[in-house]
C-alpha cells in the first residue's frame, strides 16, 4: 500500500452517528432561526403581547396581529420554534397551545423601548437580516478562493508618477496610501488622521508613515497632500481653511507642489446616469451632514480663497475628479 494513502476515518459509534446527524441538520437550518426572529419583530409580537397585559394566548395573539383565523396552528409552530430560541416564554400551558410572555430579548423589541436612547433595537435584525447582507454572506467561499488584487489607485501616472512624497490627509487607515506606495515605490506615503482612527491602523508594513494629528492645526510636510473623498463632508470656509494648510504643507509650484483633490464635481457629466448620482450624492450629504457637493465653479471659489493661483482637472471617474490645485 502506497504510503500516502488517507487512512481510513473511525467511524462514530451509533450514538455518535444519530448525535452528528442532527448536528449536521441544525447547522443547515440555522438561517431559519435568524427568519422566525425577523418575521416575529415584522409581525410585531413583541409590542402584542406587552399591549396584551406581558401575557398572551395563541387566539388573543392571532387576533391581535390581525391575523387570518386560518393562520392560527401556523402560528403556532412559530411560537414553539421561538419559545425554544429563548425568544419568548410559555408562561401557562404547552408550547403549541399555552400562553407566551416576553423574555429580556423580546422585551428590548417592544415599540417605543429604549436601549442607550435608541428606540430602534429592532433595525438593527432587519438589515442584518436583510438579502443584502445574506447575499453577501454566501459569496464568503468564492472570496476566499479568489486572489483578489490589491486595490490599484484609481488616478495614476500622471498624478503619482513624479512625486517624491505625498500625505494623504484624512487618510483613514492607510488602505490609499498603500496602495499608491505599491504602485509608486519611489512616493514616500505619509497619512494624516484622527488619533482614534490611526492608533486602530494596521501595523504599518514600513510602506508608509502614519501621523495622528488634527488637519486644522498642521500637516506633514510632503511635495503634494491629497484629499480623497473628504472636502464634500465641509463647509465653504472650513474646505478654505483645509485647503490654507494644505498649502503650508507643500513647497511652491516650481518645485512641485501640488494639492490632489478627489471629489464630485457636480455638472462634469451633463446628463444621464452619473449627473443623477451626483445630484443625488448631493442629497445625501443635506440630508446627513448639512454639507454640499460642488460644481466647478464653488471649487474654483474655494481654491482661489485659499490662496491657490490654478487648477486644473486631470481625470474623470465616474461621479469624482480629480483636481490638482497649484499654489
Ligand atoms: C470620509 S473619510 C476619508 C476617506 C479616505 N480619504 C478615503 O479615501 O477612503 C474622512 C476621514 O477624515 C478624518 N478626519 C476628520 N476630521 C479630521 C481632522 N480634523 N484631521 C484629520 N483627519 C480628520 C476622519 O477620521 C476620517 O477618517
Amino acid at each position: 500500500m502506497a504510503g500516502n494513502q488517507a487512512k481510513t476515518p473511525a467511524l462514530p459509534s451509533d450514538t455518535e452517528l444519530v448525535q452528528a446527524q442532527a448536528e449536521l441538520w441544525r447547522h443547515s437550518l440555522l438561517y431559519l432561526k435568524q427568519m422566525t426572529f425577523k418575521c416575529a419583530i415584522e409581525l410585531g409580537i413583541p409590542t402584542a403581547i406587552h399591549n396584551l397585559g406581558g401575557a398572551a394566548s395563541l387566539p388573543e395573539l392571532n387576533a391581535a396581529l390581525s391575523l387570518p383565523p386560518a393562520k392560527q396552528p401556523y402560528l403556532a409552530r412559530l411560537m414553539r420554534q421561538l419559545a425554544s430560541s429563548g425568544v419568548f416564554t410559555v408562561v401557562d400551558g404547552d408550547a403549541m397551545s399555552g400562553t407566551y410572555g416576553l423574555t429580556p430579548l423580546s422585551s428590548i423589541l417592544i415599540d417605543g423601548v429604549r436601549i442607550d436612547g435608541d428606540a430602534h433595537q429592532e433595525a438593527i435584525v432587519l438589515a442584518l437580516s436583510s438579502k443584502y447582507y445574506v447575499e453577501a454572506a454566501m459569496g464568503l467561499t468564492d472570496w476566499f478562493r479568489k486572489d483578489h488584487p490589491t486595490p490599484t489607485p484609481p488616478p495614476c501616472g500622471q498624478v503619482f508618477g513624479g512625486l517624491r512624497s505625498l500625505t494623504d490627509c484624512c487618510g483613514g487607515d492607510g488602505t490609499t496610501a498603500r496602495a499608491i506606495a505599491k504602485a509608486f515605490p519611489h512616493v514616500r506615503c505619509t497619512v494624516l488622521d484622527l488619533p482614534q482612527v490611526i492608533n486602530k491602523a494596521p501595523p504599518s508594513d514600513g510602506s508608509v508613515t502614519y501621523v495622528a494629528g488634527d488637519m486644522f492645526h498642521s500637516i506633514p510636510r510632503s511635495q503634494a497632500v491629497m484629499l480623497k473623498v473628504v472636502l464634500h463632508f465641509w463647509s465653504d470656509e472650513n474646505c478654505v481653511k483645509i485647503l490654507a494648510q494644505c498649502k503650508k504643507a507643500i513647497p511652491a509650484r516650481t518645485d512641485g507642489g501640488k494639492v490632489i483633490i478627489i471629489d464630485v464635481v457636480i455638472g462634469s457629466s451633463t446628463s444621464g446616469p452619473i449627473l443623477e448620482t451626483q445630484l443625488l450624492m448631493d442629497m445625501l450629504m443635506l440630508v446627513n451632514f448639512r454639507s454640499k457637493q460642488r460644481d466647478e465653479n464653488d471649487w474654483s471659489d474655494i481654491f482661489k480663497k485659499a490662496g491657490f493661483s490654478e487648477y486644473k482637472i486631470v481625470k474623470k471617474l465616474g461621479a469624482r475628479c480629480v483636481f490638482e490645485v497649484y499654489p
